[in-house]
């Protein structure tokens, strides 16, 4: 790619064909190109020269900021000693030291820990990790997982089965998992808008799984898997008590609870993981973005000693769980994710979102009475705006809202007709101004 392609002169570039791209509606944006050419810190800059705030921590990613030396410095060691070690009946040592790095922030318990290359990955891993967990301990009749409505993890068939998003789901109906159903979703504009932090009115809606246990039967069911925050549909939080609920109803009938902690692992809401955050401890935690900073593909799933323990039987010959990735704990990426942890435990940014929490909640609710906005929402370092949708077009207005926003030197992200930020958690007081004053002029100008 020529890294001089200006979006003018790319518009009818025949470079941009062969790069069919993920979740992109392709043909708009090869006719108007938002080409991102570099890093630094809290900024990106295009091609053309001109630099971006990012609002969005890459895509949920990169935590400690941009162009970290640190990270690179690993990685290009790591390059040059080992660049790639089978993990499959052999090991290499940046592994093991990175599990027991990662078990000491985990929530207790959850110190047992397998590697994978992504979000979606590591949902479709702890999936299969609960149902082999049933198995292995008598019950493989347990085959039924609950997901819930607007739950977003990621793409794998698995994922997709116990997500909730239409788009996502609609072109592949029949290929669904079997034996899914799904827990109602906790948005309410009616009862909850413009609620600072978690919403005050929704805890009973936890209790939907007594319904569908009571339909199913527990002793089909493997387990529930939710985002303690759900970030791909727009933000969508938990009502207070409601994960609470959740892990009671769970534990009650023998039902692995998964939190699916893609986004909100590693500092995001203000403690290492949202289980801690929001004092409520599931089973499996499904992992990725953060751990490495985005700078190397990387995912992880934290599980519960009890289950990788219910694997350790029959003969010591015999491997224990059949699943695993070639790139499982690939040496680049433990090295870069060593490195990544390191940056968090000396910075704290594990934890910074908790001290800066409440200055983002202002910003994000000062936002209130700009036109068409329906709703405002936020907890740690995570905000969305909802805007009433044009009639008959759904989406169109957020877009533009975006668009305006890359032209203005603010990078956020649309879904639907909400407009979502998760900075890097190195952010600093005035660039949460600047992040939410530009894009409050831009709503302003925005029909
Ligand atoms: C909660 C959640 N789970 C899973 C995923 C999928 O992760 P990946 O895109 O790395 O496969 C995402 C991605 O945004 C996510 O937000």
């Amino acid at each position: 790619m020529n890294a001089q392609l200006t979006p003018a002169s790319a518009a009818t570039n025949p470079e941009l064909d062969a790069f069919w791209m993920p979740f992109t509606a392709n043909r708009q944006f090869k006719a108007g190109p938002r080409l991102l050419a570099k890093a630094q810190g809290m900024f990106y800059w295009t091609a053309d020269g001109r630099e971006i705030l990012d609002g969005v921590a890459g895509l949920w990613c990169v935590n400690a900021g941009h162009g970290r030396r640190e990270i690179t410095e690993a990685v290009t060691r790591q390059l040059t000693t080992m660049e790639f070690a089978p993990a499959f009946q052999m090991g290499h040592p940046v592994a093991f030291e990175l599990a027991n790095r990662l078990a000491q922030v985990a929530p207790p318990g959850l110190d047992r820990i397998f590697f994978t290359n992504s979000g979606s990955e590591s949902v479709d891993t702890a999936l299969k990790i609960a149902l082999a967990y049933h198995r292995a301990r008598g019950a493989g009749e347990r085959t039924r997982f609950i997901g819930r409505e607007k739950g977003y993890h990621g793409v794998g068939f698995g994922g997709m089965s116990v997500g909730g998003m239409v788009n996502n789901r609609k072109a592949f109906g029949s290929s669904m998992l079997p034996g899914v159903d799904h827990l109602p979703h906790t948005l309410n504009t009616e009862h909850n808008a413009f609620s600072r932090g978690l919403p005050q009115w929704g805890v009973h809606l936890a209790d939907e799984l007594e319904r569908l246990i009571a339909l199913h039967d527990a002793s089909t069911i493997a387990a529930v898997i939710v985002e303690p925050v759900s970030g791909s549909a727009g933000v969508v939080l938990p009502p207070l008590g409601y994960l609470k609920r959740l892990r009671e109803i769970c534990d009650k009938h023998g039902i692995l609870l998964i939190f699916d902690e893609v986004i909100t692992g590693f500092g995001r809401v203000g403690k290492p993981f949202a289980s801690q955050a929001f004092d409520v401890t599931p089973d499996l935690i499904t992992t990725a973005k953060g751990l490495t900073n985005g700078a190397i593909p990387m995912g992880a799933v934290f599980s519960q000693r009890k289950i990788y323990d219910a694997f350790m039987q029959g003969p010591q010959n015999s491997i224990e769980l059949f699943h695993g990735y070639t790139y499982s704990a690939h040496p680049v990426a433990c090295a870069a994710a060593l490195a990544t942890l390191d940056i968090y435990v000396k910075e704290g940014l594990l934890t910074r979102a908790a001290s800066l929490s409440a200055h983002w909640e202002n910003a994000v609710h000062s936002l209130k009475g700009l036109p068409h906005i329906t709703d405002l929402r936020n907890y740690g370092l995570i905000g969305a705006v909802e805007m009433e949708p044009r009639p008959g077009k759904p989406g169109a207005r957020a877009f533009d809202v975006f668009l305006k926003c890359f032209e203005r030197g603010i990078m956020v992200r649309q879904t639907g007709d909400t407009i979502a930020m998760s900075p890097p958690l190195i952010i600093e007081p005035a660039q949460i101004e600047r992040l939410v004053e530009t894009l409050g002029k831009v709503i302003r100008e925005t029909a």
